[in-house]
């Protein structure tokens, strides 16, 4: 059985990664870790460690003592925090995946790196991106994804570090809210939708841009790590996506389940010129032909599943 660790264990994607793998693999085979404690009032069902992945000590103690065999690596800022703090950005987006990529070396582990439609810029081509193509991003996110999707393919041909990822798309989860991203928009929404029946969004209502509903975001970082190694081509960096939607469409969705819900746009200079460097769609074809990628939520779907979960915990406000 498995010995998984997970960076960014409290993050956007590590929440809801960690309950999946600890349904799967036992929760005492899934040690959650992150650079701050668990908030006060939350518990963890399994194992939790606070790691600093800019710290290589931390790492090595954690993946030894644990007997770790496999790392999903998913401690890094997001796109606009990176623009914000792009030194801050390398050492930690670059910093960690080097000390982890090193600790799998030495220890003998798989590793999840998660790339992104960031890794993608301006000069490549928008519509249906290919999964070989131009990667020339001009963000420091960006910068640090594409370096970290040929580093792991370094360490896979150099050294055999099971290496594997995905370029993922802007994720959309009910359960906790990203931090710091461009995409982060469609997330936002909802819950404001859900609130207040306004939303004020960064983005112009015409960036197209490719968004997954998180569940088939972690069946599909599952699915890959299980993967045969054998029927693996490309084995790092695919691409992946499950609907390439514009705020305008998203909104008309939304409008369609919330009695009076209106949208305005207040463009954010910085977002907006993030967005309009990723591509509009990308080619998802390597990864439904060498692993069996197949996302089940659609936008309705997900708008469908999104509103149902949050209107639990969001009530209108009164006016
Ligand atoms: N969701 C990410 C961001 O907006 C993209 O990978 O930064």
């Amino acid at each position: 059985m498995r010995k998984i660790l997970v960076t960014g264990a409290l993050g956007q994607i590590g929440s809801d990664l960690v309950t999946a793998l600890r349904q799967r693999y036992g929760d005492e085979h899934v040690i959650a870790s992150d650079i701050r404690m668990i908030p006060s009032g939350q518990d963890s069902e399994g194992p939790f460690e606070l790691v600093d992945c800019t710290s290589p000590h931390q790492l090595h103690e954690v993946v030894r003592r644990h007997g770790v065999d496999l790392i999903y690596h998913l401690g890094a800022l997001l796109s606009a925090t990176a623009e914000e703090k792009p030194q801050i950005a390398w050492a930690v987006n670059m910093g960690g995946l080097y000390n982890v990529l090193e600790v799998a070396r030495q220890y003998d582990c798989a590793v999840y790196f998660p790339s992104s439609i960031g890794a993608f810029g301006p000069s490549t081509p928008l519509d249906q991106t290919p999964q070989d193509t131009i990667q020339r991003p001009t963000t420091m996110y960006g910068v640090t994804k594409v370096s970290g999707e040929l580093l792991c393919d370094y360490y896979a041909s150099r050294f055999g570090v099971d290496a594997r990822g995905l370029r993922l798309p802007g994720l959309i989860s009910h359960s906790s809210p990203p931090g710091g991203g461009t995409t982060d928009y469609a997330v936002d929404i909802f819950r404001q939708a859900l609130r207040y029946q306004h939303y004020t969004c960064y983005l112009r209502p015409d960036s197209r841009l490719d968004m997954m509903y998180m569940p088939d975001a972690i069946q599909a970082m599952i699915a890959l790590m299980e993967a045969d190694a054998a029927s693996l081509v490309h084995r790092n960096a695919f691409n992946v996506s499950a609907m390439s939607i514009t705020p305008a469409e998203l909104a008309d969705a939304i409008a369609k389940r919330i009695d009076g819900f209106q949208i305005e746009y207040e463009v954010d200079p910085v977002r907006q010129s993030i967005a309009d460097s990723w591509p509009n769609s990308l080619d998802v074809s390597a990864a439904r032909a060498e692993w069996g990628f197949a996302p089940e939520y659609d936008l309705a779907a997900m708008c469908d599943d999104m509103i149902e979960k949050l209107s639990h915990e969001i009530t209108p406000a009164s006016r």
